[in-house]
Parts: C-alpha cells; sequence; structure tokens
C-alpha cells in the first residue's frame, strides 16, 4: 500500500521538477550552437513520421505535375519562400542561415520526399521550425502547383527560372508590374489559370484587393502578392487596373459548338433550379460586378466549385453569387466556363 503511494508521489514530482528547471531558466532557447545531435536526430525522425502518417490520407489529382500554374508558382517561390530557401535567382542572407534549424536548399531536399509528403508540407507547414502552412486555406489547387514546380526544381535552369519567376511583363515600367509577372498576357506557355484583371471594374477590383489582405478571400498566391499593399496603393492599383483596356486572355478558346445549355442558363437561368440567368448581374448589367467573358478556363471553373461550396469570399455582394450558382452540376460548371472562356460574347457590353 505504502509503496503505490511513493510511487504517486514520484509521478506528480516529475513534471513539477521539470517546471521548477524551466523556471529557473536553466533550458536554453538560444538558437546559437545547434542542437545535440541526438536532439537533431530525434526532431527530425519525429517530423518525418508526422509527414509521412499524415501523407497517407492525401490522394494526388491525376496529372498534377502538368499544371500550367508553373509561372504563378515560380513567382510566388521567389517571392514567399526564397527568402529562406534560396533560389537559382537567390543566395540566403546570414540572417536565414542562423535560423535553428536552418531551412535547407530544395533543389537538393526535395528528392526526400513523395508527391504527398511534399503537398502535406507545404499546406501545412512545420511546427517550432519558422516554416509557414499555405496562407489560403481549401486551396489544395494552388498546394499541388507548387509541388509541381518543387519538382522541377532539382533539374531547372537558372536561365528558365528567371524566365518563370523573375522577368515578368518586359515592357512595363509601371508601380504595378510586379503584378504583371503573374497577370501577364499569356507569355511562356499561356497560363490557365490566371484572371485578366485589366478593365474589371475600380470597385470590383479593389473591394476584392481587400478581401484578400483581410484574408476573407483564400488564396495563398494572392494573399502573399498583395500583402505588401498599404490602403493608398489598393486604390491606385484598381484604379490602374481599371483604366486599362480589358483583355481577353491569351489563352481564350473560341468555341466552335454552341452549348443551349449553357446558353439558357446565361440568358434565362434555370426558374426550377433556382438558377439566376448570369446576364442579369455580369459582363455589364451591372458595372459592378466582375465580367467574365474571355477569363480562362480552369480560373472559371474553380471559382463557380468554390461559391457553391460556399469558400469563395470577396465583396460586401459575395452572397448574390453563392445563391446563384448553389444548384448548379458539376455538368452546369464545366459548360458555364467553357462558354465565357470562349471570348465575350458579339453584342456584350465590356463596361
Ligand atoms: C521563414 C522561413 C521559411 C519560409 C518563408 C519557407 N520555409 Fe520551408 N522550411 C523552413 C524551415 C526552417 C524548414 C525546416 C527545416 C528542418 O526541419 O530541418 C523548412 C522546410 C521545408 C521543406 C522540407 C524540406 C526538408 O527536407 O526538410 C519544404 C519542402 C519546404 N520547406 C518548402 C517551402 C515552400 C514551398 C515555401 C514557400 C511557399 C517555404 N518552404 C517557405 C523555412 C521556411
Ligand atoms: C504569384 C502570382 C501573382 C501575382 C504576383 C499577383 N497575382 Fe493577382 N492573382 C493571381 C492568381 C493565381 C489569382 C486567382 C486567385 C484566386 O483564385 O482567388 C489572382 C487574382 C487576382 C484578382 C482577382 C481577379 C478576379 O477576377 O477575381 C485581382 C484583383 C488581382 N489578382 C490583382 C493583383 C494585383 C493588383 C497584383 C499586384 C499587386 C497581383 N494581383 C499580383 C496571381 C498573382
Ligand atoms: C445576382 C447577381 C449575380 C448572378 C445572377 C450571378 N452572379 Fe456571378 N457574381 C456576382 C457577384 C456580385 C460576383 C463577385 C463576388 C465577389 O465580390 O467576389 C460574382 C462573381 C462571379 C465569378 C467570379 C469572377 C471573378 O472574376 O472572380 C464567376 C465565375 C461568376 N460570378 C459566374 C456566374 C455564373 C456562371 C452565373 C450564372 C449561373 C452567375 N455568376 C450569376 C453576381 C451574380
Amino acid at each position: 500500500m505504502r509503496c503505490v503511494k511513493c510511487l504517486v508521489a514520484a509521478a506528480a514530482l516529475v513534471p513539477l521538477a521539470g517546471l521548477l528547471i524551466a523556471w529557473l531558466g536553466l533550458i536554453h532557447v538560444g538558437a546559437t550552437g545547434g542542437h545535440w545531435a541526438v536532439t537533431e536526430w530525434f526532431l527530425h525522425w519525429t517530423m518525418r513520421s508526422s509527414v509521412r502518417t499524415a501523407a497517407l490520407g492525401i490522394e494526388k489529382p491525376a496529372g498534377f505535375e502538368n499544371a500550367t500554374v508553373l509561372q504563378v508558382a515560380a513567382v510566388h517561390f521567389e517571392g514567399g519562400c526564397a527568402e529562406c530557401h534560396g533560389s537559382p535567382g537567390r543566395r540566403r542572407s546570414a540572417e536565414v542561415l542562423a535560423m535553428l534549424p536552418p531551412p535547407p536548399d530544395l533543389k537538393e531536399a526535395v528528392g526526400r520526399w513523395t508527391d504527398e509528403e511534399l503537398f502535406v508540407i507545404v499546406r501545412d507547414g512545420l511546427r517550432y521550425t519558422g516554416m509557414p502552412a499555405w496562407p489560403g486555406a481549401g486551396r489544395d489547387g494552388e498546394v499541388w502547383a507548387m509541388v509541381a514546380f518543387l519538382k522541377q526544381l532539382p533539374e531547372m535552369s537558372a536561365a528558365r527560372y528567371q524566365t518563370l519567376a523573375l522577368d515578368g511583363d518586359a515592357g512595363s515600367i509601371s508601380a504595378f508590374s510586379p503584378c504583371l509577372s503573374c497577370h501577364r498576357s499569356g507569355a511562356d506557355g499561356g497560363d490557365q489559370a490566371i484572371p485578366a484583371i485589366a478593365g474589371q471594374s475600380e470597385f470590383y477590383l479593389a473591394e476584392t484587393l481587400r478581401a484578400y489582405l483581410s484574408g476573407k478571400r483564400e488564396s495563398g498566391f494572392m494573399e502573399v502578392a498583395a500583402s505588401n499593399l498599404s490602403d493608398p496603393e489598393v486604390a491606385a492599383a484598381a484604379r490602374h487596373f481599371a483604366n486599362l483596356p480589358a483583355q481577353v486572355s491569351a489563352t481564350a478558346t473560341p468555341s466552335s459548338v454552341r452549348d443551349e445549355r449553357a446558353l439558357s442558363l446565361v440568358q434565362t437561368g434555370d426558374p426550377v433550379k433556382k438558377i439566376a440567368a448570369c446576364d442579369a448581374c455580369h459582363d455589364g448589367r451591372n458595372a459592378r460586378y466582375p465580367l467574365l467573358g474571355g477569363q480562362p478556363l480552369s480560373f472559371l471553373r474553380e471559382q463557380l466549385l468554390l461559391f457553391r461550396s460556399d469558400r469563395r469570399a470577396g465583396s460586401a455582394t459575395e452572397q448574390l453569387m453563392s445563391r446563384a450558382v448553389r444548384n448548379l452540376t458539376d455538368g452546369d460548371i464545366d459548360r458555364l466556363a467553357a462558354h465565357y472562356a470562349s471570348g465575350p460574347m458579339a453584342g456584350t457590353l465590356r463596361r
């Protein structure tokens, strides 16, 4: 009996002793000198095991390596990752190399992980290391685009990296040319996922940028790209792009087939399924609502899926859109995306 009491007392003392050691300040939290080899081994073993287990539940989308968003991922990598991990275009600062643990050169590290494991690391980040989680919650497609880019990184020449990540819109000299590194007019391989922003209404552009800045509209790419804009710069960017002539995305694919279902949804909606006519609001009907004609196919499709599952926020009127598309089927979404991607309709008011 007495022995059981001793055991309980001893068990209670262990955490108390731990607290006492921490309170006395005997645990070294400085980043100088690194970890002991055994601590280092234990931490990495724990990290690898945790990532491996989390990756078991991940299913990779077929053909994600062929993502056409490589350029966006490259620009994002240069702006959001290269500071810590370095890139073919950038060396790391001495401060970053003094982090504990130091962020590895990904050209070498990428090969150690499976695609699913890379996805988990980029989406969730690594606790206690400084490696951040993806800022756009629920945007798995963006994370897969980044994984596709990471897989090419070990073999990527400096020249190719330069073209993808750094050249941007060479002809532009405005204060907003960094925006054109991604929102460029279809250079290098024709990107499918980046919306044209020129010619959208000033109201919509400003509201949208604010929604990214507050994290209300989730997109890791855009939240990072907009994060340095001050309030006056948001207003100036909205004015700047609203005053440029609207452009049809360079990848707009004029369709020769007339899709009757898409056309009737656009013009009259589907009263039985309570789907409002898209034309009641879009493409000139209300100058504050976004123009759709000529936007890239995969962008339109993705946004409709996000709206339908209530995962796309934006301006104060965003709920109009969620209501309008709630009852669209997957097939309707594909048809509508294809319809609008095929370019502005003849006679459509472009502002
Ligand atoms: C603030 C610095 C920082 C930023 C920014 C950052 N990382 Fe990391 N990253 C780290 C650190 C630190 C580690 C962990 C190293 C360790 O555990 O040894 C890490 C680990 C990783 C790993 C695992 C590599 C390995 O084998 O340990 C990958 C993959 C990775 N980062 C990708 C990215 C990507 C992609 C981005 C940009 C979206 C990014 N990181 C942004 C600091 C950063
Ligand atoms: C790293 C690439 C990248 C950069 C740099 C970038 N963008 Fe974007 N932008 C995107 C992507 C990808 C989307 C689609 C995001 C989504 O799904 O919400 C987008 C969406 C937008 C939208 C919403 C368009 C719509 O029709 O809903 C606006 C507005 C915008 N960007 C403005 C800007 C401005 C202004 C800048 C410069 C400060 C900028 N972007 C820089 C990649 C980028
Ligand atoms: C009642 C008005 C209304 C109706 C009807 C409507 N929309 Fe919208 N739509 C909006 C508004 C408002 C937004 C902008 C939401 C925001 O602030 O982010 C939007 C945004 C969108 C976007 C995102 C565009 C971008 O650049 O980010 C797509 C795609 C879209 N609508 C497609 C459709 C389709 C297809 C239909 C018909 C089935 C439709 N909409 C019907 C009001 C409407």
